[in-house]
Parts: C-alpha cells; sequence; structure tokens
C-alpha cells in the first residue's frame, strides 16, 4: 500500500500507532514537514509525491467534518499538501474526535493559503464574499505562504462556496474540502468510534 499521512494532534496519534507496520508498506508520503520529521523519528522512510504516484489511501484529521463527509481543514496550516494528498488518494479517512462532528461548516474559521504579496487583495474579496478574514500574522506555510483564517461565514454550500473561492486570484488554498472530501470519518467518542460514510 501506498499510504499518505496528514498532520495534526489526531495524526500524531496514528503515525504513533503505525509504528514498525510502517515497513509492510510500499511508501509513505507526508502532507508537511512537521509529518514528515514525526515518521522519520520512528525510522519511517518518507518519499515525495512525485516518485510515488498515486496513493492508496490517505489519513488525516479535520478541523470540522459533516455527515455529507465536507470538512474544513489547515487548522495547522498544511492545508495544501493535505489537498493535494487527498486528491491523488484512492480513499481518505478522516480520524476527528466527536467535537469535530458539526451540522454545518463554519464555526470554525476557514483556512486559506495565500501568495504573500496578494494577502489584502484576497482579504478584500473575501471581506466582499461575506465573510470576515485575520490574518494568521508570523505563519508562514511549508510552502513559504501566509494563512488568512475567515470568520463568520454561513457555509450552506461548501462546494458552491470552494467554487466561488477558487476564483479569487492569490489564492493558493481554501481549507473547504467538499470537492474531494472525505471516504469516511472515523469519528472517536469517550466509549467509541462512530463510523460515517
Ligand atoms: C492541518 O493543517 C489540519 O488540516 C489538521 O488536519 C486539522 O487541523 C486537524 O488537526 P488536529 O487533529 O490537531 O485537531
Amino acid at each position: 500500500m501506498r499510504l499518505g499521512v496528514g498532520t495534526g494532534s489526531t495524526v500524531d496519534f496514528f503515525v504513533d500507532a503505525l509504528g514498525d507496520r510502517a515497513k509492510h508498506l510500499d511508501a509513505v508520503v507526508s502532507s508537511s514537514n512537521a509529518t514528515t520529521a514525526q515518521l522519520q523519528n520512528i525510522g519511517v522512510r518518507v518519499s515525495e509525491l512525485n516518485a510515488v504516484g498515486d496513493l492508496d489511501l490517505y489519513i488525516d484529521g479535520a478541523d470540522e467534518a459533516t455527515h455529507h463527509l465536507h470538512l474544513i481543514k489547515g487548522g495547522g496550516g498544511a492545508l495544501t499538501r493535505e489537498k493535494i494528498l487527498a486528491g491523488a488518494a484512492a480513499r481518505f479517512i478522516c480520524i476527528a474526535d466527536d467535537s469535530k462532528l458539526v451540522n454545518m461548516l463554519g464555526a470554525f474559521p476557514l483556512p486559506i493559503e495565500v501568495i504573500p504579496l496578494g494577502r489584502s487583495y484576497v482579504a478584500r474579496q473575501l471581506v466582499k464574499a461575506g465573510g470576515q478574514p485575520i490574518w494568521r500574522e508570523g505563519f508562514i506555510t511549508d510552502n513559504g505562504n501566509e494563512i488568512l483564517d475567515v470568520h463568520n461565514l454561513t457555509i450552506l454550500n461548501p462546494v458552491d462556496l470552494e467554487d466561488k473561492l477558487n476564483q479569487i486570484p492569490g489564492i493558493v488554498t481554501v481549507g473547504l474540502f467538499a470537492h474531494r472530501g472525505a471516504d469516511m470519518l472515523l469519528i472517536g467518542g469517550d466509549d467509541d468510534v462512530v463510523v460515517v460514510g
């Protein structure tokens, strides 16, 4: 199996659980420098996506998830590589605790990765779209870009909003994973795991 590994505190547990089993995999691809370091710490050889081709499985967390398998991601700032790995994967399983399962996306501010030169322009467009963008000051992504966290969006139709925001020049990646949502959610509660999808 060619496995993609996401980023975040939930994925940290997954990497720990993966441990020795990683040696049975054909390839492991990482979505961030942080995850790469964690994988390498436990002796996993991390491959480049360009060298591996498509992935069989991608495992990642989310900041919010719905029963429709739409997600908000990017709280950790790794959304661009995460979206690429999710797109390259035949199957995307999202792991999260039950605080992440919501009826409607948007209470968690939507992370958007932007080219630094276009940050203010993009922010003005996001205001026109009804949001309140806040610059994640001092944070630079693994790709050398910046993040705007967009508050107060009413996300009634995540697919349409993802389409609309993707048209704004200067936006690298929108942290809405609606076109390519998860194939399955594993939602951990205190006593059990609920499977959605
Ligand atoms: C990283 O950029 C994010 O997309 C994470 O996958 C998401 O924020 C979930 O992170 P936690 O597991 O730390 O809540």
